[in-house]
C-alpha cells in the first residue's frame, strides 16, 4: 500500500477514532471525552484503500521542564495501525513523518511512551525516564514521620487552584515535568473533587497558597479487605511536609494495605521510608525522547550553572536530516548551543543523543551500548560533566 500521508480535519474524526479505538480497546462510551482531546489537524494519517484510515499518529503539545526551562515538547499520543494494515512500516511512517512540521511549529523535542521501544527506537527515540507502578504495603510508608508538626488538613474544591499553582512553582526545579492543561488535570484532581481525597498544607507565608499537597483516591479491594489507597500525587518540596503528607495517605493500612504508587525507578519514597518490601514493583515501562531540533534543543533547555565545556559531535539522523551532520556543542554558564561544523569526535545516534540530552544516561554508559562512539574518552568524560545526574521523572502519562 502506497504510504502517502496527510494532515487530518473535522471530516477524519470518525476515522480517527475508529483507528484508535482499535488500537488501544476503547469503549464506545469514552468516544466524546476522547475527542476532547484530539486536534485532527494534528494528526498524520494514512488513508487505506476503502477511504478508511488505516494508520495515524496524533501529537498533544506540552512543555516540558529541563534544567529550569520549559521546553517545547510534542507528545506522541496515540500511534495506530488498524490489524489488517500492520506489519508493513506504517507505525514507522505516522511518528517519522510528523518531524518536519513539530521543527516548523518550533516544537524541538519529541516524547512518547513506547508499545514497543524497537519501533520508535528505529526512528530516533530513545529510553528517557522510567514509570513504575509499584504496590506498596502501606503500613511501610505509614512509618514515615516528620521531623516537626506539620499541620495537613483535608482539602476542599476551593483549594483546586491552589494546587495547581503548588505543581506550577514546583516544576522548574523537576526536570520531566510537564505543564498541566486544566483538561488535563481533570482527571487527576476533579474540579469537584468527586472520589478523589485531596490533604493539603497552607504557605504560613502567603495566604492562599500552599506547600504541598496529596490527591489519591480509593481503589478496589484485595480479599479480605475493604478497598486500596491509590494515590495519584504527593508533592512538596519541603522535607517534613512531604514526609506528613505520605503518613496522611498511608494511613489507612487497616482496611486498605495496599498502596498504588506510580513513580520513577528511583523513587524519592526510597530516601523517606525505613522499609520497603522487596516485590513491589507491578509494571515497569521507560518513556522515550527524540530531539526534533538538535540546536533548538540545545538551546532550550537550562544547563547546570557551574557546567562548561565543549564537544565535537557527528550526530547519525536519517529521518531528520537537518540534524544530521557536523555540530560543535559549547556549554557555560547554564546556556548552550550547537553550531554546525567540528570534527565529529564523538559520533552520536540521534537516539543516543536524546537520551544524554534528557539527562537519562551519561555518554560512557551510552558509549558502552553503542549509542554514542569516540576513541576520545575524554571527549566522553566532558559530556558526562555538562548534565545533571539524576534523570528526569514524569509522572504524566500522555
Ligand atoms: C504498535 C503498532 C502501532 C505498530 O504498527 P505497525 O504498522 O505494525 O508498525 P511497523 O510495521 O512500522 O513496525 C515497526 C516495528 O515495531 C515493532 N512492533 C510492531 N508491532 C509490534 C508488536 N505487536 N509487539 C512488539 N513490537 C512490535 C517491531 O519492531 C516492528 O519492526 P519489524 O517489523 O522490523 O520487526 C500497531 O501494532 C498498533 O496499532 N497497535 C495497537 C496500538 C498501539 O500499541 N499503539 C502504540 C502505542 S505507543
Amino acid at each position: 500500500m502506497a504510504t502517502t500521508m496527510r494532515f487530518g480535519t473535522d471530516a477524519d474524526l470518525d476515522g480517527l477514532w475508529d483507528v484508535f479505538k482499535t488500537g488501544f480497546g476503547a469503549t464506545e462510551q469514552r468516544r466524546d471525552q476522547w475527542l476532547k482531546g484530539l486536534d485532527p489537524q494534528r494528526a498524520l494519517i494514512v488513508d487505506g484503500p476503502r477511504g478508511e484510515v488505516a494508520a495515524a499518529s496524533h501529537i498533544r503539545p506540552f512543555r516540558q521542564w529541563f534544567g529550569g526551562r520549559a521546553v517545547p515538547l510534542a507528545g506522541f499520543s496515540p500511534v495506530a495501525v488498524l490489524p489488517e494494515h500492520r506489519g508493513a512500516g506504517l507505525g514507522r511512517a505516522v511518528t517519522a513523518g510528523q518531524y518536519a512540521d513539530l521543527r516548523e511549529r518550533g516544537e524541538v523535542i519529541a516524547g512518547l511512551f513506547p508499545a514497543s521501544l524497537a519501533l520508535y527506537r528505529a526512528v530516533g527515540f530513545e529510553c528517557a525516564g522510567s514509570y513504575v507502578h509499584r504496590r506498596f504495603p502501606a503500613n511501610d510508608i505509614a512509618r514515615i514521620r516528620p521531623a516537626r508538626p506539620v499541620d495537613v488538613r483535608r482539602g476542599t474544591v476551593d483549594d483546586v487552584a491552589a494546587v495547581h499553582r503548588c505543581h506550577a512553582s514546583a516544576a522548574p526545579g523537576r526536570d520531566g515535568t510537564v505543564d498541566r492543561s486544566t483538561l488535563w488535570w481533570e482527571d487527576r484532581l476533579p474540579p469537584d473533587l468527586d472520589a478523589t481525597m485531596l490533604y493539603v498544607v497552607d504557605d504560613p507565608g502567603a495566604p492562599g497558597e500552599l506547600v504541598g499537597y496529596a490527591i489519591y483516591r480509593h481503589g478496589t479491594a484485595r480479599a479480605p479487605y475493604d478497598y486500596s489507597v491509590v494515590v495519584s500525587e504527593v508533592l512538596s518540596n519541603d522535607p517534613d511536609v512531604v514526609r506528613a503528607l505520605w503518613r496522611v495517605v498511608a494511613s489507612s493500612g487497616s482496611q486498605a494495605p495496599d498502596l498504588d504508587v506510580i513513580g520513577p525507578a528511583e523513587d524519592d519514597l526510597f530516601l523517606l521510608a525505613d522499609h520497603a518490601a522487596p516485590d513491589v514493583v507491578r509494571s515497569e515501562i521507560r518513556w522515550m525522547l527524540r530531539l526534533v531540533d538538535v540546536p533548538g534543543a540545545v538551546a532550550a533547555r537550562g544547563w547546570p550553572a557551574g557546567a562548561s565545556g565543549r564537544v565535537h559531535l557527528a550526530v547519525v539522523d536519517e529521518h531528520a536530516p537537518w540534524n544530521h551532520g557536523t555540530w560543535i556543542l559549547e556549554v557555560a554558564d547554564g546556556e548552550a548551543r550547537a553550531t554546525p561544523g567540528g570534527d565529529g569526535t564523538v559520533e552520536a545516534s540521534i537516539g543516543g543523543l536524546s537520551s544524554w540530552w534528557a539527562g537519562y544516561a551519561p555518554a560512557t554508559r551510552l558509549a558502552r551500548t553503542g549509542h554514542l562512539r569516540s576513541a576520545d574518552r575524554r571527549a566522553l568524560v566532558t559530556m558526562d560533566g555538562l548534565l545533571p545526574a539524576a534523570p528526569p521523572v514524569l509522572p504524566d502519562f500522555y
